[in-house]
């Protein structure tokens, strides 16, 4: 069985989620950062994008440290296992996901990554293949299942996660709306690819609930079963 996927995703009032260099941009406060923080720590995994590695070089710890040692206490590894959807095996070596903090990594891949730098990769992680062209999403959660992992959060990138949704894989959805106007045409935002053309395939979204969160606003959706 797939897990429960939740994604997690910060944008500006403007909807984007970086500039349209796509770099990194503050969007959420402390506070925002601590909540995402304890969405990290109980989750099995997180995932993010080939995208989301090449932009931020990110190390998707758990940045608390009592967060780290309740994991422990519960038996877990300190981190949540760490995933890269990568197609062609583009992470580098010296990425920070695959050095910083315990844990397991993984990197999904698809038939056309080079065997060289998948050999390279195994060093650091597990590789999963699924997919010819690019990341089989259904068969790589399937996967996942397998290595019980329950609980998966997404941390982007745009194109993950609307790949994600046009594959109706999401059930649930975080949105931090920050306080800053970001702008530009090609700027990232949280569902890219090519999206949906007609009205009868959007996906429908549940509001939970609403906060107030320093200068911004959180939204915790459900995605409406089809
Ligand atoms: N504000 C936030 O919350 C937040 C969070 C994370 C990231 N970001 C921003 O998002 C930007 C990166 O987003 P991005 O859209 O460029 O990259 P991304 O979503 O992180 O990664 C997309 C890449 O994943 C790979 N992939 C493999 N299988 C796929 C599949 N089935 N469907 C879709 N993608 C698949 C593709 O590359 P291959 O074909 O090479 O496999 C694709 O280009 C950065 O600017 C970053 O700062 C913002």
């Amino acid at each position: 069985m797939r897990p429960l996927v939740v994604v997690n995703v910060a944008m500006s009032a403007d909807g984007k989620i970086s500039t349209r260099e796509r770099r990194q941009v503050r969007i959420s406060g402390a506070i925002d950062r601590a909540r995402v923080d304890r969405l990290k720590a109980e989750s099995d995994a997180i995932m993010v994008g080939i995208g989301t590695v090449l932009a931020d070089n990110p190390s998707l710890t758990v940045k608390s440290s009592e967060l780290r040692e309740q994991r422990v206490k519960k038996g877990l590894e300190e981190n949540p296992i760490r995933i890269v959807v990568d197609s062609l095996a583009r992470t580098p070596p010296d990425a920070d996901i695959l050095h910083k903090g315990r844990g397991s990594r993984i990197i999904a891949i698809s038939d056309k990554a080079d065997s060289k730098a998948v050999k390279a990769l195994t060093r650091h992680a597990e590789v999963i293949r699924a997919g010819s062209e690019e990341v089989d999403l259904r068969e790589l959660l399937e996967k996942l299942g397998d290595r019980r992992i329950h609980c998966l959060m997404v941390e982007g990138g745009g194109r993950l996660i609307g790949a994600l949704f046009r594959t109706h894989l999401v059930d649930e959805l975080y949105t931090y709306v920050g306080n800053i106007v970001i702008g530009g045409d090609g700027s990232p935002t949280p569902s890219d690819g090519p999206g949906f053309l007609r009205e009868e395939e959007f996906v429908h979204l549940h509001l939970v609930e609403t906060s107030s969160l320093e200068e911004g606003v959180l939204i915790h959706w459900r995605v409406e079963k089809k």
